[in-house]
């Protein structure tokens, strides 16, 4: 298998730096904080749990919920897998196959191209920086082939925090009926975008062909309960998923099912909280970057909790990131940990997260340090601030 760069590059210094300020999931709570919201009869079903094997396509109750999120689904459409990168893997080994050919969005996380690869022959469609990293529909219409059986997208998208307009998106599922194509859709940053009115639909629901990808970890912030699933209204290819995760993880992990279920019922609580997060959080990114224009080329991204800007200071970004990390202790992802096979991505930009709380003031705060004593200047002079 290929090396899975990101993850590589997270497992030498995720839990090391000083400020990790490259998150892609949201502020986390606490157990007692997430148990003090529950009722008292979900808290006496946690703490009374038998910590036996639980049913592979997820507890009952847990289904309902997730179904309850879609807009059309029921419990049925929904097969719950250990996080999400459980889910694109066995989603690509069972709805791919060697004969097939499947299209991925560039840049991307890397196993939506990499399991594919591992199956099939893939074609890349990018998203351009100077289009806002918008996807061409006419790009994809044009990568498909007589064998193409997929496409997989991912939107608010990692690192740019993309989102598709209402439009296109509507277009893309067009597209993909008229081929027969499976739409793989990577939703695991909806419920965080800046403004409510690009939210975008859930493939599950406006595709027969569909499959929604969604998990706890991102939105929702609590990547260590590991609950992921996938959504469809194509029961088939959900069936042939929950085949192979008996070769996985074979079921979820008891506690968490229990307190997804007491996350999910107080859903707009912890989302709410995470969007004022958000929306504070990418103001003052702003600031820093405005303070040092000639350092730092920012499209304000539309959903999610990370952002791909584009680093334009004389070091080039790989070196630039090496000395943040090295002289103050700030962890930031340089581009290289985004090539693609497919096709050549950006080679100038960082991704950067912003959807923790006191990591990412404190981190912040490091970085403008560290631009102050070693870029003083390209520091935009006092009275020039602000605009
Ligand atoms: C777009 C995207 N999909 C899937 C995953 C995997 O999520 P999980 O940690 O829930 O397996 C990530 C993690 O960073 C991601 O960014």
């Amino acid at each position: 298998m290929r090396n899975f760069e990101l993850e590589t590059f997270f497992s030498t210094w995720e839990f090391t730096a000083r400020h990790h300020m490259t998150a892609s999931d949201m502020e986390s709570m606490s157990l007692g904080d997430l148990l003090s919201l529950a009722d008292p009869q979900d808290r006496k079903e946690f703490v009374e749990l038998s910590l036996g094997y639980t049913q592979t396509w997820g507890a009952a109750d847990l289904r309902e919920l997730i179904a309850g999120t879609y807009e059309s689904l029921s419990a049925e459409h929904v097969l719950c897998l250990a996080g999400a990168g459980e889910g694109i893997y066995a989603a690509m080994r069972v709805l791919l196959a060697p004969q097939d050919h499947a299209i991925v969005v560039v840049p991307n996380y890397q196993s939506a191209e990499t399991i594919a690869l591992e199956v099939c022959e893939v074609t890349g469609v990018a998203l351009h920086e100077h289009n806002n990293w918008q996807l061409d529909m006419a790009e994809v219409e044009a990568a498909i082939r007589p064998n193409t059986n997929l496409v997989s997208i991912n939107f608010p998208h990692n690192p740019t925090g993309a989102l598709m307009a209402h439009k296109d998106l509507d277009a893309l599922v067009a597209l993909c009926r008229k081929h027969d194509l499976y739409l793989f859709s990577d939703e695991v940053y909806r419920g965080v975008e800046l403004k409510a009115s690009d939210r975008m639909r859930q493939v599950a629901d406006i595709y027969e062909k569909g499959i929604s990808l969604n998990v706890m970890s991102k939105a929702y912030g609590m990547p260590g309960l590991r609950i992921g699933w996938v959504a469809s209204q194509d029961t088939d290819a959900l069936q042939k998923v929950e085949r192979y995760k008996h070769y996985l993880s074979i079921c979820n992990s008891a506690p968490s099912e229990r307190l997804a279920v007491i996350a999910l019922k107080h859903r707009d609580t912890i989302l709410d909280r995470n969007r004022a997060i958000v929306a504070r959080n990418v103001v003052e990114l702003e600031a820093l970057f405005n303070e040092f224009p000639g350092l730092f080329h920012w499209q304000r991204p539309k959903g999610g909790c990370v952002a791909f800007p584009k680093y334009t200071g004389p070091d080039g970004v790989e070196a630039f990131c090496k000395s943040l990390l090295k002289d103050s202790g700030v962890l930031l992802l340089p581009a290289s940990v985004y090539k693609s096979e497919l096709m050549d991505t950006p080679v100038d930009n960082f991704r950067i997260g912003f959807g923790r709380g006191a990591v990412f003031a404190e981190g912040l705060a490091a970085m403008r340090r560290h631009l102050e004593s070693h870029y003083g200047e390209f520091r935009k002079a006092e009275g020039q601030r602000g605009s």
